[in-house]
């Protein structure tokens, strides 16, 4: 793209002592000393380099979620790259052609590697500006196993997320999280990153919201809410709303009893100074299939590569996998009843119109998510989805069908997989493989993308 600058970056992953909160302290990994690490924002049109520097114990990778890079610098250890040994640098370079919220995260052990902190948001402003926002404010949400137990499972998750007892904003948690502080009537952008493994249902209290984008690209003139907006793992949601001028506040509503005491304290004080730092009562979150949007469904090609992948759980009459099917709970996780790396390929030629049809037959959300490409989701148990949205993470609940679509033109051999990232480490991934497209590396050693 004409234009564009040179934009150099240097994140630098290393072993840090955090403290998130109050008396809430661990020896994190973070890139740059910082949990979330630094907020790269550039440009659409910006060619973006970033040397990565890797003074971790284990070697590592850098992935751009979201981004359609080009396939070697998709970060993906033992797909596009053999992992940057402890010690050593790598550099990624890629133009950014398409604004949005994106994110950053290793793929390598990365179910260990992100939940110990290493993440940051991405951020391509347009080049053409769109209606000008008074404020743009970035939030990533994680969960930590550090402290206190949960009472109970999440919903729609297993027993594995039960020690994740503290949730951070931008890192911080409980009275450690600053006060986002707004005029009222100023429009403001929020865009929320989720960087753990459960979905978090975000909710702006004492105003309405319109959904900006999703996953980094714009949704057209959506309808005012006022519910909670789900963003599942991995998954992006801006939200635009007008500061209102009484007390409000932003809280998020995971739908346990114990998410309540776990409640994130994130307010903002309107011109008067009032802030409400409550937790504002349960509420259901809103159903992203049928929010209302101005733009129709596109009416895209007939698919000429159809692939229906069914997720599972559980360990039982599962063939494959074997230790590096295991996640550490010791439960396996399967597409079409194998698990990675003995999952079966989806094979496509550039130009494809390619349909994935998402079958849950387990219990639990999986956040399912395709690296190098956004699709649409088109059609959600049997019937149309509303709304235009491009997306590259969807939440498929329990027993859910969800059919995506997207044409194939960014060539390579990309992962496909579940991003509540202990599914991912138990197997729950395959790869996208183009015709003609060389894999560039193979799995071997200590190398495990997820
Ligand atoms: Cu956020 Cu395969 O990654
Ligand atoms: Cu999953």
């Amino acid at each position: 793209m004409a234009g564009g600058q040179v934009r150099n970056f240097t994140l630098t992953a290393a072993p840090t002592n955090l403290t998130l909160g109050p008396g809430v302290t661990t020896q994190g990994w973070a890139f740059n000393g910082t949990v979330p690490g630094p907020e790269l924002r550039v440009r659409q049109g910006d060619l973006v380099r970033v040397t990565f520097r890797n003074q971790l114990p284990q070697p590592s990778t850098i992935h751009w979620h979201g981004i359609p890079v080009p396939n070697g610098e998709d970060g993906v250890a033992g797909v596009t790259q053999d992992a940057t040994p402890s010690g050593g640098t790598a550099t990624y370079a890629f133009v950014v052609a398409v604004p949005g919220t994106y994110w950053y995260h290793p793929h390598q052990h990365s179910a260990e590697q992100e939940d110990k902190g290493l993440y940051g948001a991405l951020i391509v402003d347009p080049v053409t500006p769109g209606a000008a926002t008074a404020t743009d404010t970035t939030i990533v949400v994680d969960e930590w196993a550090i402290g206190p137990m949960l009472t109970a499972p999440p919903p729609g998750d297993g027993m594995d997320m039960m020690a994740y007892g503290i949730d951070t904003v931008n890192g911080h948690t409980g009275s450690a999280v600053p006060p986002l502080r707004l005029a009222a009537g100023q429009t403001a952008r929020v865009r929320v990153v989720n960087a753990g493994f459960l979905t978090h249902n975000v909710h702006v209290h004492g105003t309405a919201v319109r959904i900006l984008a999703t996953d980094g690209h714009d949704v057209a003139d959506g309808a005012p809410i006022q519910a909670p907006v789900p963003v599942a793992a991995g998954e992006r949601v801006d939200l635009g709303f007008t500061v209102p001028s009484g007390s409000w506040s932003l809280d998020w509503h995971d739908g346990t009893s114990a998410a309540r005491q776990i409640t994130i304290p994130l307010t903002t004080a309107g011109t008067g100074g009032a802030t409400d730092a409550s937790w504002n009562g349960d509420a259901a979150a809103v159903d992203l299939s049928t929010y209302s949007a101005a733009a129709p469904p596109s009416t895209a090609a007939t698919a000429t590569v159809s692939a229906t992948l069914h997720l599972n759980e559980g360990s039982s009459g599962m063939s494959g996998g074997g230790m590096s099917g295991m996640s550490m709970g010791g439960s396996q996780f399967s597409i079409n009843g194998k698990s990675f790396p003995d999952t079966a390929p989806v094979l496509v030629h550039r130009g494809d119109t390619v349909e994935l049809t998402f079958v849950n037959d387990g219990k639990l959300v999986h956040p399912m998510h395709l690296h190098g490409h956004a699709f649409e989701p088109v059609v959600l148990n049997g019937h149309p989805w509303r709304a235009l949205m491009l997306k590259d993470v969807i939440g498929v609940a329990p027993h859910a069908t969800v059919t995506v679509r997207f044409v194939a033109d960014n060539p390579g051999v990309w992962m496909i997989h579940c991003h509540e990232l202990h599914h991912a480490a138990g197997g729950m991934d395959t790869l996208l493989q183009y015709a003609g497209s060389p894999r560039l590396a193979t799995l071997t050693g200590d190398t495990t993308p997820e």
